[in-house]
């Protein structure tokens, strides 16, 4: 028999499994408290900017294998719950905020029955899944057979439904072999393609995910501070990438040097993940992660300083054009996005600044009222004394350095992604900045 799946969150991470789970053949409900999120999802259309998600939304809900509700009762039934629920940073410290983790097991866990299989996939601090096994134990009803289990995503946002449907590799955090069996036959397609599958404890599963993402902010904050050596030696840091990237230890992927990582994920794991340590007593092992939030956040000053640099030390009343608002391009997620954050500090530095992203620009404006939000390249850079390039959309660098050049005030641009042609704007008659190279 089909596989009955429920998914509650559907967020960046929930509404895409959910969409995927049902692309896999099974029968599958959506469960939010947002309304007029549960409406759109309902309506076949997709909440947020997700390339290929709307397709798969369309034909799913239309066929009736994928339906939503804001009612906690509809996972009455079901096999599968899996908790998609977002972590954020809490506002008085660095930690996770688990309300919504809690409350989801609390508010699904009386709808069990028949060993229906929690299944956590939100990122958590390590011991969070046992804690929660105790919550559903005394919560599901007596005989229901209820069981709690944990699987990390690893998914990236805009690449997201190819990362569910095909993902690098499973890892299943179970205290039991019937959720093992049960996790198998809800990712039999991945594994019947080899996908590879590492079976372990709650703990281990929870650590895994935090883990990698920490490793990947090290990553990125790792090539930052050699791009802060590379600007005062007059070295060239994506040479230098392309150099070590070579070696197959280290790898070429996560070494691009520009303004740094944001988002809903890297910025707030390694937080958390600091905030856990401190918390089971083992606050220096990951002390070097604060030195990695550092770094990373010392490349929005750096581009703030650069700008002022190119202004000639004033900001104030400068026309200012953003290219970018969305953490990283082809998505529309605006959650501690450097691009913005240096839009804002302009801003409040009294630059006048002018935004331009093509799919983030609504959720930008929820955030930053105060930006002036532009419908294209040209129209955000006409009068621009200086132009920022924020966010690296394919549609950025096609832009024409002649053609630019005839609607700025004065050519000047700062590449924060290191990925536009330098010669093409350099011979356009630009005055060309990138991040750690010439
Ligand atoms: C990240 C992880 O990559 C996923 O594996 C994980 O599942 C996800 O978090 C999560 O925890 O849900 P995501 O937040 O979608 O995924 O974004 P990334 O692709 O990791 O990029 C994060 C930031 O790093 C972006 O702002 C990007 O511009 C920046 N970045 C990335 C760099 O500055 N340099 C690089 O070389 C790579």
């Amino acid at each position: 028999m089909t596989l009955r799946i429920a998914v509650v969150g559907t967020g960046y991470l929930g509404a895409v499994h959910a969409a995927g789970m049902a692309e896999l053949g099974f029968d599958v409900v959506g469960v939010d408290v947002d309304e007029a999120k549960v409406d759109a999802l309902r309506a076949g259309k997709a909440p947020f900017f997700e390339p290929d998600l709307q397709p798969l939304l369309e034909r799913h809900v239309a066929s009736g294998a994928l339906r939503f509700s804001t009612d906690f009762a509809s996972v009455t039934g079901s096999d599968v719950v899996f908790i998609c629920v977002g972590t954020p940073q809490r506002a008085d410290g660095l930690a996770a905020d688990m309300t919504y983790v809690y409350s989801s097991v609390e508010a699904v866990a009386p709808h069990l029955s028949n060993g229906a299989l929690v299944v956590g996939k939100s990122t958590v601090p390590v011991g969070t899944a046992t804690a929660l096994a105790d919550r559903l134990d005394s919560l599901a009803p007596a005989g229901s057979g209820a069981e709690l289990a944990w699987n990390p995503e690893f998914l990236r946002e805009s690449f997201a439904v190819e990362d569910t449907l095909r993902p690098d590799r499973l890892v299943f955090g179970v205290t039991s072999e019937g959720a093992e069996e049960r996790l198998r036959e809800v990712y039999a397609t991945a594994l019947e393609a080899d996908t590879p599958l590492i079976v372990t404890d709650l703990a281990t599963s929870e650590l895994v995910k935090v883990s990698a993402n920490a490793f990947l902010a090290t990553k990125i904050s790792f090539i930052n501070a050699i791009a802060e050596i590379c600007e005062i030696t007059g070295a060239n840091v994506t040479q230098l990438a392309d150099a070590i990237g070579f070696d197959e230890r280290i790898g070429r992927k996560f070494l691009n040097a520009g303004i740094g990582f944001g988002g809903g994920c890297l910025p707030k794991d390694i937080r958390a993940f600091m905030a856990r340590a401190g918390e089971i007593g083992a606050g220096q092992s990951l002390a070097f992660l604060g030195e990695v939030d550092a770094i990373n956040l010392r490349r929005r000053d750096h581009v703030v300083n650069m700008t002022r640099e190119l202004l000639g030390g004033e900001v104030a009343d400068r026309r200012v054009a953003v290219l970018g608002a969305a953490f990283k391009p082809n998505s529309d997620d605006v959650r501690d996005s450097p691009a913005l954050a240096v839009a804002g500090a302009l801003h409040l530095a009294g630059a006048h600044v002018t935004v331009y992203d093509p799919e983030a620009a609504e959720n930008a404006a929820k955030i930053y009222p105060t930006l002036e939000y532009g419908t294209s390249a040209m129209d955000v850079c006409r009068g621009a004394e200086v132009v920022l390039h924020l966010t690296e959309w394919k549609e950025f660098r096609a832009l024409d350095p002649v053609e630019l050049g005839a609607v700025v005030s004065t050519k000047a641009i700062i590449d924060g992604r290191n990925c536009l042609d330098t010669d093409a704007y350099r011979r356009a008659g630009w005055t060309f900045r990138a991040m750690g190279r010439p």
